[in-house]
């Protein structure tokens, strides 16, 4: 595809522990148009945040990093530090889980965000006096709907609610209007309210912007709610792929078995009010130790021989609507009750 925005073609993460090989990401291959909006759920450890941290260039130095990210067909994966902050500084940001421990409590928020919009500017060439950008942080908190945002501005971290840093943080990743932001768990830490709310915000602010959303969650029917294309992950590797619509609308036809049973386990997907990823029975594989065939075989109820035997590929079976499963759900199977 030329049009893409983000292009990440058979990514690959290794760590070293304790002399074992962890297959954190384990050739994943997905698309971001301009302006779109993806959906990466999976239970934790599934390979969700060192995929993003991967494609950003925030994994530790010496980690093995295989495959290609290509940013408006700009190879990401191997460029120097130097490089890729201009990058992170104008195309790409990251809002992480926790902005508490993001932010610098010994700070003014404000002061934190007229710094990464300095800091963007110095890595563009160019220059712009501390006024200028003392103001342009205002508006950025206005930009992110925090109320009387001049009072604000001067304020730390521990006087603003676990939602209103979430904004700062936000606003922190638009200091240099990103072309793409990558939200890991954005919303994880805030209460139900709080959650929606700067869910509505990052769409709107996305619109208002024109940017693309990676939304990564373990929350399934947020992703059902926001986004227009969800990937399914486990142990490392991409185990369903469809538009949103395709999986959990009407008449949606969801196929790998591990999709469903997480589907199942929501008591009423036709109002996915950020439902908690279910548990579902048993536990994701050891990724040192991971089964020879299907990953979730050995905790699926349909699994048989094959399964266990042979690594299930994850091919394109109807238009626009990948999976991996030897045994997948019948289409048209009756939908979720
Ligand atoms: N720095 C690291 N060193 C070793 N293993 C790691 C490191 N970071 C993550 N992992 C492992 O990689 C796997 C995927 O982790 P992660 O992407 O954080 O999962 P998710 O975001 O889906 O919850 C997990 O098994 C995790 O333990
Ligand atoms: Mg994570």
């Amino acid at each position: 595809m030329t049009d893409a925005l983000l292009q990440v073609d058979d990514l690959r993460v290794t760590f070293a522990v304790g002399g074992r090989e962890v297959r954190a990401v384990d050739g994943i291959s997905f698309t971001v148009s301009p302006g779109a909006t993806l959906a990466i759920i999976g239970e934790s450890g599934s390979g969700k945040t060192v995929s993003c941290r991967a494609i950003m260039g925030l994994l530790p130095t010496g980690t093995a990093i295989g495959g290609s990210a290509r940013l408006r067909g700009t190879e990401l994966l191997g460029l120097s530090d130097a490089e890729l902050r201009r990058y992170r500084g104008s195309d790409l940001a990251m809002v992480f889980q926790d902005p508490a421990r993001s932010l610098n409590p010994t700070m003014r928020v404000g002061l934190q965000i007229t710094e990464a919009i300095t800091t963007h500017r110095a890595t563009r060439g160019g220059r712009q006096s501390k006024r200028e950008a003392q103001q342009q942080a205002i508006e950025l908190l206005r930009l992110v709907r925090i109320p009387a945002a001049e009072r604000r501005f001067h304020e730390y971290p521990h006087q603003l609610s676990g939602g209103m840093r979430q904004r700062v943080m936000i606003a922190m990743a638009l200091a240099c209007r990103p072309k793409l932001l990558i939200a890991d768990e954005a919303t994880t830490a805030l209460d139900v309210t709080t959650q929606a709310q700067i869910m509505e915000l990052l769409l709107e602010l996305q619109e208002e912007l024109g940017m693309a959303l990676i939304m990564i969650s373990h929350d399934l029917g947020l992703a059902a709610s926001y986004a227009d294309e969800v990937i399914v992950m486990y142990a490392g590797k991409i185990v369903e792929q469809a538009p949103a619509a395709g999986l959990f609308g009407a008449g949606g036809a969801v196929r790998m078995r591990y999709t469903r049973a997480l589907l199942d386990a929501i008591p009423h997907l036709e109002r996915p009010a950020h439902t908690l990823l279910p548990v579902v029975t048993g536990r994701p594989p050891d990724p040192t130790a991971l089964p020879p065939g299907c990953s979730f075989a050995p905790r699926c109820q349909y699994a048989e021989d094959d399964c266990r035997a042979k690594v299930p590929a994850l091919a394109e079976h109807v238009p626009g609507h990948r999976w991996a499963c030897w045994h997948p759900c019948e289409n048209g199977a009756a939908p979720h009750d």
